[in-house]
């Protein structure tokens, strides 16, 4: 058995406060590769999940009046209905606080404390209980939380440590070997830079966090939340320290290496950094790509709540369709930047990108071609024009989507999208039709080809209104009715 699966990921989402549409946003973009892949026949592992423990939860827990698990399992349960709602696809959704995850954390742990990368010692530093990170005084904002913008308390603690700065030399060198690991190419200075300014060893266990997993072998700490959370890329996928399950010993050797860890820019260096030094101590490969995607503001501010300005992303679903919040999140920014969204630019593209443009494409061609050509799709025609022109995009779309650069993908269907259309005014196929019926019946034959292969490329992004297209368009043996005296649903119905 050797690796044969695309293993994708998002983070694990903490269960400190529901699900929003920065949340959304990285799972869609993990669903997006995943049915891309699946569609054309790949094996594919998505994980998706929760991180549960830590002091947050434990704070906010007490505020509900209720048991840390407990309130980890209502917000787990958000976030399980949202991507239920969002047509998420993923394989596996796991938490930290899954027995089988504490466990492996719990060993792993062990293991490392026995290998001399976690030793004991005193920790005295500058912490953010909001972001559970220490640190150094550089890195304050006017001696705040670089994050937060909070004041930072002063820690003294017996602690045990993980030795990062033995592995600073072996992160430069692979980051240098192995130049798709840092993505996208311009977030990989930031890190270099900060690995080569020198490493120390962090922190990674806990006296004063009572939810957390106990250190085996030291049960007055709890392991820190971050080194928890990390490992749930492997133990989510099988891995095991004392390999005696041959079921998961076949899952993990068919997905290690993950392919991509999808995060957010503010998690990047946990990623980039510590992710990868705790996997060179354990003797396991690393990931192929750790992928840092920018931030969404909204109407230019950061969702806070403060501002109570989360955007929830089942109310734009609710209004314009669940196909056009997936469409708008990757269309209006380029994946890896940050964007800001606002109702106003929705709406515009909504009624520009897909109310007018492909759905008014869309039933056009349906509508001509009910008209001319009868209920039966056609096969291809002898003269297929713009069929040839377009099809070769389906190769450059494939690498763009492999490549997560979703924007470039979209930004040539649209183009497509456009060409079609106007296409169809220059030809006037009404009027065509009136002296030269053939040419008519072959160009329409050619723009619903067009169709179908339009149909395909946004399955991805938007995989309901490509089936409604599908269906309508014949494909996949399904027949079509709507020649008769039924009237064509408009894809995307315009907003005033
Ligand atoms: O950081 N724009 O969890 P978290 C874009 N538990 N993406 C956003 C976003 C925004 N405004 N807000 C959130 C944690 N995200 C840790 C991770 S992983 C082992 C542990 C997305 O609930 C983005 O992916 O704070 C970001 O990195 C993640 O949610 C943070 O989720
Ligand atoms: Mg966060």
């Amino acid at each position: 058995m050797s690796k044969d699966t695309f293993y994708i990921t998002t983070p694990l989402y903490y269960v400190n406060a529901s699900p929003h549409i920065g949340h959304a946003y990285t799972t869609l973009a993990a669903d997006i590769v995943s049915r891309h892949k699946r569609a054309k026949g790949e094996k594919v592992f998505f994980q998706t999940g929760t991180d549960e423990h830590g002091s947050n939860i434990e704070k906010i827990a007490l505020l509900n009046k209720v048991e840390p698990k407990q309130w980890a399992d209502k917000v787990c349960y958000e976030f399980k209905k949202m991507w239920l709602d969002l047509n998420i696809m993923h394989d596996y959704f796991i938490r930290t606080t899954d027995a089988n995850h504490e466990e492996q954390v719990r060993l792993i742990f062990e293991q490392l404390i026995k290998t001399g990368d976690i030793y004991l010692g005193i920790y005295e530093g500058l912490y953010c209980p909001m972001c559970e990170n220490f640190y150094d005084e550089s890195e304050l904002t006017n001696g705040d939380c670089p994050v937060h913008k909070k004041q930072v308390e002063n820690v003294k603690e017996e602690s045990f440590f993980f030795k990062l700065s033995k592995y600073e030399n072996r992160l430069i060198k692979h980051y240098e070997n192995n130049p798709g690991f840092l993505s996208p190419k311009r977030r990989a200075s930031e890190i270099v830079n900060f690995v080569k300014s020198g490493l120390k060893d962090i922190s990674v266990s806990r006296t004063k966090v009572s939810w957390g997993i106990p250190v085996k072998s030291n049960p007055k700490h709890t392991i820190y939340v971050w080194f928890d959370a990390l490992l749930n890329y492997i133990t989510g996928a099988g891995y095991q320290v004392e390999k005696n399950d041959p079921e998961k010993l076949k899952k993990f050797e068919s997905l290690w290496p993950a392919d991509a860890h999808l995060v957010g820019k503010e998690i990047y260096r946990f990623h980039a950094i510590i992710w990868p030094a705790i996997l060179m101590a354990m003797d396991i490969p690393l990931p192929k790509k750790i992928f840092a995607h920018g931030w969404w503001t909204v109407n230019g501010e950061k969702m806070s709540k403060s501002k109570g300005n989360f955007i929830n992303p089942m109310d734009m679903a609710d209004e314009y369709g669940l196909d056009s919040l997936r469409y708008f999140l990757f269309r209006e920014v380029p994946f890896g930047q940050d964007g800001d969204f606002s109702f106003e630019s929705f709406k515009q593209r909504y009624n520009a990108d897909l109310a007018n443009d492909l759905g008014n494409l869309f039933s056009r061609v349906i509508n001509l071609s009910n008209k001319h050509l009868g209920k039966d799709m056609p096969e291809k025609p002898e003269n297929s024009a713009l069929f040839a022109k377009l099809s070769p995009n389906t190769a450059y779309i494939d690498e763009k989507i492999n490549n997560l650069q979703f924007g470039d993908a979209l930004n040539t269907i649209w183009e497509a999208v456009s060409l079609l259309n106007k296409e169809i005014d220059t030809q006037k196929p009404w009027q065509m039709a009136k002296t030269d019926l053939e040419k008519t019946k072959s160009f329409l034959k050619d723009t619903i080809w067009c169709l179908r292969l339009i149909a395909g490329w946004i399955y991805p992004f938007m995989p309901n209104t490509s089936a409604q297209m599908q269906m309508y368009l014949g494909i996949g043996n399904v027949k079509t009715d709507n020649s008769d005296n039924q009237k064509l649903p408009a894809l995307f119905p315009r907003k005033k």
